[in-house]
């Protein structure tokens, strides 16, 4: 039998998937890391406890499976997009790397608006500028750490800091560059207009490729830290929201994918670059060729119900978390949580914005809050699907929901109600992984595309349709809605 691997690196942690050539999992191992928040809106991680963690992943399941490296054809990238990781001089990792929901660089992004203009910002590149993305933060350590800006060598994205460590080779894939506000959107390459107007030398980033095109092989260096093969061919792979939807088969505009992981994401696959002309949702290309996506990004989705729990539960098992809440009627008797705990992207670029329980009285219990937590969470879903349709995409045929959240019976069915859509749910729940693992699958010509291997592989089955509480949540959202404009000049005051 024949294999392909898909690493993934989470925010949470360093994911490894093996696949065989009909797209069965024959093993899985993650090994999680710590995300550091050393200040408001800062969000880092030290790029050597992502390596170290991906090494310890290959090498269990390599163990668990039993699989010889030798019969492992390819390898394919993803993770957590968007994240700046600086190398100086040797491959020097310079500070640590600053993350996707790092929000310190709104200085960077008016300036980045005022410097092309929104209209020719969103023209070139698909996107206005979010202080998650790479570039303004790559200016917010020109202006704050300039010793840092000059020893730079080389800029990288998370999954290519692992290309980097396991192949020596620098190469990004064409999804991944899109996230970092420096790529023309149609031409699917870096933008000398983007380069020339922040003056980032374009040396700094590296070539970039195709989902499934290789580009290097696994070095002897790599091999020995892994127990990988030398020479093994690896992929270019996607960011993990493009890998992602590969994963739940999302690459035809007729399916969409929405996803609660940390982040929370409504992607739409289309045939063309479609941008919205405001740049309120973001633009970039897909991991496979001839495409392209569009999505909306809430920070913190499954990321609240984590901080919810850790903050206030500790201890208490999530189902049976939520469990209580599933006895709790939608709407959860007047209690709303606003999903804002890192600030926000999408529909409100924010970082300024904060998590709140509005309507708290003393009827309210634990179960109540929970619930509160899963709905809130859906609204902001809600208001990223109102972003895409509002932009002019029509609603798709099927909706795939995935993510470590999309477990959850209540939360699928809470989300059906709120989104008023028939969700469906895919059988393999590394869709990240997965995604990368068969874009490699197609460079080893286990499939001849990427969309083959989707056809061949991914199953889905029904997940929650909307039910009597679609009409509640119905009434609510505008009031949900109201409370970020509300509470806008508190958070700016
Ligand atoms: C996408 C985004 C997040 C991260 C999380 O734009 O910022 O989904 O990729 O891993």
């Amino acid at each position: 039998m024949q294999y392909s691997l898909g690493l993934d690196i989470s925010t949470t942690a360093s994911k490894a998937l093996l696949v065989d050539a009909y797209g069965s999992v024959a093993g899985s191992a993650a090994s999680p890391h710590k995300v550091s928040m050393p200040h408001p809106r800062w969000s880092e991680q030290d790029p050597g406890d992502w390596w170290d963690a991906m090494c310890q992943s290959i090498r269990r399941v390599l163990r668990a499976s039993q699989v010889a490296p030798a019969a492992i054809q390819a390898v394919g990238l993803t993770g957590q997009m968007h994240g700046l990781v600086m190398l100086g001089a040797a491959g020097k990792v310079l500070r640590p790397a600053m993350l996707w929901n790092d929000g310190r660089a709104q200085a960077q992004c008016d300036a980045i608006r005022k410097a092309l203009g929104l209209e020719r910002l969103v023209r070139v590149t698909g996107n206005d500028a979010y202080t998650g993305f790479t570039a303004p933060k790559l200016l917010w350590v020109r202006d704050h750490e300039p010793a840092v800006y000059r020893n730079t060598r080389q800029v990288l994205l998370p999954k290519d800091y692992i290309r980097y460590r396991l192949t020596g080779t620098l190469a990004t894939d064409k999804a991944g560059a899109g996230g970092t506000l420096l790529l023309d959107l149609a031409a699917r390459a870096w933008s000398s207009v983007m380069l020339e107007a922040l003056d980032i030398p374009g040396e700094w980033l590296p070539p970039t490729h195709e989902g499934p095109t290789v580009t290097s092989v696994v070095s002897a260096a790599g091999a020995q830290a892994t127990g990988l093969r030398a020479g093994t061919p690896v992929v270019a792979g996607g960011g993990d929201q493009a890998a992602q939807a590969v994963g739940v088969g999302a690459v035809a505009p007729d399916k969409w994918a929405l996803t609660l992981g940390t982040s929370g994401v409504v992607f739409a696959p289309c045939a063309r670059p479609f941008v919205d002309g405001a740049g309120r949702a973001h633009a970039f290309p897909h991991a496979v060729p001839n495409r392209w996506h569009m999505m909306g990004v809430m920070l913190s989705a499954a990321g609240s119900l984590a901080w919810y729990h850790d903050a206030l539960c500790k201890g208490m098992d999530y189902g049976a978390l939520i469990a209580e809440a599933a006895a709790i009627p939608p709407g959860s008797q007047g209690l709303v949580f606003l999903p804002y705990l890192t600030g926000e992207r999408t529909p409100h670029a924010d970082p300024r914005a904060t998590g709140a329980f509005v309507g708290l009285t003393p009827g309210h219990t634990r179960a109540h809050m929970t619930r509160a937590v899963l709905e809130g969470v859906a609204m902001g879903l809600r208001d990223n699907l109102n972003l895409l349709l509002e932009a002019g995409l029509p609603l798709p045929r099927e909706v795939r929901i995935s993510g470590g959240g999309a477990q959850s019976p209540l939360w699928r069915q809470i989300l059906a109600d709120v989104l008023q859509l028939e969700l469906r749910a895919v059988s393999v729940a590394e869709g990240a992984a997965l995604g990368a693992a068969l874009l490699a699958g197609v460079a080893a010509a286990h499939w001849p595309s990427a969309e083959a291997a989707c056809a061949d592989v991914i199953t889905t089955h029904a997940a929650a349709q909307p039910g009597p509480g679609a009409a509640v949540y119905d009434g609510l959202h505008a009031r949900f809605a109201s409370l970020y404009v509300h509470l806008r000049p508190y958070y700016h005051a």
